[in-house]
């Protein structure tokens, strides 16, 4: 996790620093600093906290240099801390680093930097990187070979920047596994994590691979691979424009990001779907007769969407499907071959397990496919296959339009699948123009948000909570019971509805606040009589649903409009992010940024 930013022109860098910082944050915010080249020195300012402390001190208006880097800090290796913030010097305070990642072998470096007469003084990682470019220059007397021989003997996972009054006129950056961004300007070019942070300035960004260094000054983008030799990269055009990563008047960006969802789910069915017309996907060309089993690997919400998503594959496709976290299945030895379809889903396209798994089932010979949110993100470099949802800019941690295009996306996956499989239908028809109804039915959604905000208020200080349906109700339940957890730090179970009788019901007491999910016109009676049995012990019950219900005694029933039950979690998660969203603001909390989480999980 963590984020970095850096300039190099002729603007002031700090302001740009700290306005890319900010829009890093929701990478860690345990501490912050930045460290710029004035009058051919370094000087560095840290604090602990939030990103809101750094900006605050004074010092920060008299720094004039062009030439900076910047970092937001999810602390790994030693308390969250000044002394442990980034930037990191060298012993002879003569190089500068940010860095995002885990340098595995710290203890050894750290041991060997130390009997070469080092002294490291922060608990980090990191320290020992800035300390080993200054050996090395020491031995080498070029800044870009100590740099190359430096990340040759990191091990695990970076993204650095590094200046240096030696370098005078340029930034070096580096990366493996944590993800770094070159934005292009005019007399001037950028550096970040990820592409938010500086699409204020340039749409034309580079995408650094691993093992690759790049030599950034204000005219100037070299690259090179490990051993210094030349690297050729191409430009790419984002599309994003900056005001879709602004708060735009909502109170949070996870608010804005909720009532984004009409336009994000109509972007990403785009042109992949129209009317009486068969599915199209760009450069997809994927041999499915040959394919005998679909895995879905993900983590988090993306793995959710997965869940909810499987239904339609086996429906419609008669593959079987597998889904899994990407943790379990990359230390598990799954039973897979050049027969297996592995299908990766991740906003971030960065996350460390996805593309751990990612790997290991290319290794193991089966075709991949991943489904990513972040244009050139690490995940589209090596997957197989990649097809992007397009929900935009996604910048509070708790993930809420990505999810429902993520859903969106693998349902016409779905539908393209069984058209090339030849197994067209009335139903499949049917169902492809319910996707093209989708966007509608989520505007009806929001545009009473009342009754949610009432419940919320009234249970806010609750202990548990419950979440239960069945079928895709159940992968619905999953998500909102995730949502509330995360940012409202209520604890909260999803359950099969089915599974109570085996045990949750035991938690059930006097006002024990249950939420149903009730979508499925051939389930519905069974989920009521299921809610019944937790009313009868007297729980507090809410009911999601698009069915007519029997009469039962719950607090609250959320009408979504109707739709075909594959479907229905991107309707029905809508009020449940809401759900979780007022209660966190009753309860006061940082809803865009949770306690202990980051929204790009870049370690494992
Ligand atoms: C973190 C985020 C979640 C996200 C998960 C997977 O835990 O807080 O919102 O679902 O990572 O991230 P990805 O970028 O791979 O979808």
């Amino acid at each position: 996790m963590c984020g970095i930013v850096g300039y190099i022109g002729t603007k002031k860098a700090v302001p740009v620093l700290i306005k890319g910082l900010l829009s890093l944050e929701y990478r860690g915010y345990d501490s912050s600093g930045i460290c710029v080249l004035e009058n051919n020195s370094l000087e560095v300012v840290k604090d602990k906290g939030r990103v809101k402390n750094l900006e605050e001190n004074p010092i920060l208006n008299t720094l004039n240099g062009n030439i900076g880097i910047a970092h937001t800090r999810w602390a790994t290796h030693g308390i969250p801390s000044k002394e442990n913030a980034h930037p990191h010097l060298d012993n002879s305070k003569t190089f500068a680093v940010v860095h995002n990642g885990i340098i595995e072998n710290y203890t050894d470096l750290r041991n060997f930097l130390e009997n070469k007469g080092y002294t490291l003084i922060s608990q980090t990682d990191t320290e020992v990187i800035p300390n080993l470019i200054s050996y090395y220059y020491s031995l080498e007397n070029d800044i870009l070979k100590a740099i190359a021989k430096t990340i040759k003997d990191l091990k695990g996972s970076y993204a650095i920047e590094v200046i240096s009054p030696l370098l005078k006129d340029k930034i070096i950056v580096a990366r493996k596994d944590s993800p770094l961004v070159i934005g292009i300007g005019n007399g001037e070019n950028f550096i970040a994590s990820d592409i938010p942070a500086v699409l204020n300035y340039t749409n034309k960004f580079y995408f650094l691979d691993d093992l690759e260094i790049s030599v950034i000054s204000k005219n100037s983008i070299e690259f090179y691979d490990i051993d210094l030799n030349k690297v050729e990269k191409d430009v790419k055009d984002i599309e994003w424009d900056c005001a879709s990563s602004e708060k735009n008047g909502f109170e949070d960006y996870m608010l804005k990001e909720i009532f984004e969802q009409p336009t994000s789910i109509m972007e990403t069915i785009g042109s992949r779907l129209k009317p009486n017309e068969k599915c199209y996907f760009d450069d997809l060309k994927i041999d499915l007769k040959d394919i005998n089993r679909i895995y879905i690997v993900a983590c988090g919400t993306a793995m959710h969407a997965g869940i909810a998503a499987k239904y339609a594959f086996e429906h419609f496709c008669k593959i079987p499907v597998e889904v899994d976290m990407a943790s379990e299945f990359r230390y598990r030895n799954p039973l897979i071959d050049k027969h297996t379809l592995c299908i990766f889903i991740s906003q971030s396209g960065e996350t460390a397990d996805t593309i751990a798994a990612l790997k290991l089932a290319k290794s193991l010979g089966s075709k991949t496919l991943a489904v990513v949110n972040v244009i050139g993100s690490s995940i589209t470099r090596v997957a197989d296959y990649t097809i992007y949802t397009h929900a935009g800019p996604e910048i509070a941690v708790a993930s809420t339009k990505a999810y429902t295009a993520q859903v969106v996306l693998l349902n016409i996956l779905a539908v393209y699948f069984a058209e090339i499989l030849g197994y067209s239908s009335k139903e499949l028809e049917d169902f492809k123009m319910e996707i093209l109804e989708l966007p509608d039915k989520v505007k009806i959604i929001l545009e009473d948000t009342s009754k949610i905000q009432e419940f919320a208020k009234e249970v806010y200080s609750q202990k548990d909570m419950f979440f239960i349906g069945r079928n895709t109700d159940y992968a619905v339940s999953m998500e909102a019971s995730l949502k509330l957890k995360e940012i409202s730090y209520i604890h909260s179970e999803a359950y099969a509805a089915g599974e109570l009788k085996h045990g949750p019901i035991a938690l059930i007491e006097n006002g024990t606040t249950v939420i149903g999910i009730a979508t499925n016109p051939n389930l519905v009676e069974k989920t009521i009589s299921n809610l019944e049995e937790v009313i009868t012990r007297g729980a507090n019950v809410m009911i999601v649903t698009n069915q007519e219900l029997p009469n039962i005694n719950s607090k609250l029933n959320i009408e979504v409009p109707k739709c075909n039950p594959m479907l229905s979690p991107i309707l029905s998660v809508i009020p449940l992010q809401l759900f979780s969203y007022y209660i966190a603001k009753n309860k006061g909390l940082d809803v865009d940024k949770p306690r202990n989480l980051a929204k790009s999980v870049t370690v494992e």
